[in-house]
């Protein structure tokens, strides 16, 4: 076995022990021709690692870093000498252990993969295979891709929400995902925003360290007759969180069901801020459900200081022209003074 291309070219690594299985140079080839053939930086994680050579092939044409998680600690420090012999072990974590604990570690300490390779043994369940690959598409970074390798296709029942495309080489079947919004860890945070408070931005805030994305749906028809048009609300929330990378706002037109299906979402965040809150909302979680069975509703407790705060409270004092800084979002405080005031009731107020 020998390094195909990239600055350890030509490079033969050391064998694996009996019993283990490498990914042939004929397959790493066709693999990386798929993928492309050099990267600049990016990082890598090679799971169930055999030799290393895929993260070895990745990080000789240009990723930055590899991490390698192996549970045999022979084949594990054969990892380490190959990375010796290609003079990149600055470059390269070798972990020995279990697939499984060692990426649930990395889900909570929020690490990221440009490229994941997974070669698990052919005879793995179904069932196990799924609860990996659900881990690899959360280590995935958004423009990432995962080369997952089987003795066979991949059962539709497994990669089930996962967009994959396969490949046979001989006696291999590869399978690249990659990260898209629907396999992206979406959360829609729903809501009438009329308008946006602090509370609304401490949840979408606190949401948007949780969930890759977080789409804020502005509901556009609802039983209440809003102050204001759902475009020009969509416009404050987004005025209000320029500063958040993965939020953006829309209108939400019809079900939040069907919203949160056209997407791919399967989770809806809600703020609780008070009991009282409660019976609304279980209804709504509960109706939500028996209309798309897969969608989950999250909730964020509202921080103590909130717990009084509605648009409903903002839309009366704005309307008499009272003080709203603090409680709405200081980049919108002026439009909603603006926007919210009822001249007539100031007027016959002073009056
Ligand atoms: O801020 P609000 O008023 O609590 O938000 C209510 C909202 C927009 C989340 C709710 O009215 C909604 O989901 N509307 C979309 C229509 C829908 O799906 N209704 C059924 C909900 S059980």
């Amino acid at each position: 076995m020998r390094i195909i291309a990239g600055s350890a070219r030509g490079i033969r690594l050391a064998a694996v022990p009996d019993g283990v299985r490498p990914t042939s140079d004929r397959v790493r080839e066709a693999i990386f021709n798929s993928l492309g053939q050099f990267f600049d930086d990016g990082e890598v994680l090679d799971l169930y690692a055999g030799t290393g050579a895929l993260g070895i092939e990745a990080l000789s044409r240009g990723c930055e870093k590899a991490t390698f998680v192996e549970k045999n600690a022979k084949v594990a420090r054969v990892i380490r000498e190959n990375l010796t012999r290609v003079q990149l072990a600055d470059y390269g974590e070798v972990l020995r252990g279990d697939v499984m604990e060692a990426t649930g570690r990395f889900v909570a300490e929020g690490r990221r993969y440009d490229l994941i390779f997974a070669d698990p043994p052919y005879r793995m369940p179904l069932r196990e295979i799924r609860g990996v690959l659900k881990r690899l598409m959360a280590l995935l970074a958004p423009d990432g891709r995962v080369v997952f390798e089987s003795g066979d296709p991949l059962a539709t029942e497994t990669i089930k929400n996962l967009k994959g495309v396969s490949r046979r080489y001989g006696g291999t079947v590869v399978t690249f995902f990659e990260r898209t919004e629907t396999t992206m860890n979406l959360a829609i945070y729903p809501g009438s925003f009329d308008p946006v408070t602090v509370g609304h931005l401490d949840i979408i805030q606190r949401a948007s360290e949780l969930y890759d994305h977080v789409v804020v749906a502005v509901g556009a028809n609802l039983n209440k007759k809003p102050r204001l048009p759902a475009e020009e609300r969509v416009g404050l929330i987004e005025k209000a969180t320029t500063g958040f990378e993965n939020v953006s706002v829309e209108v939400m037109e019809g079900l939040l069901v069907d919203f949160a299906r056209e997407r791919g979402a399967r989770v809806i965040v809600k703020g609780l801020r008070v009991i009282s809150d409660f019976e609304s909302e279980f209804q709504q979680a509960q109706l939500n459900r028996r209309l798309y069975p897969d969608i989950e509703t999250i909730y964020v407790m509202a921080v103590a200081e909130h717990s009084f705060l509605s648009s409903s409270a903002v839309r009366e004092i704005a309307s008499y022209g009272g003080e709203v800084r603090g409680l709405v979002p200081e980049e919108i405080l002026d439009i909603v003074r603006e926007s919210y005031v009822d001249r007539q009731a100031v007027a016959s107020d002073k009056g």
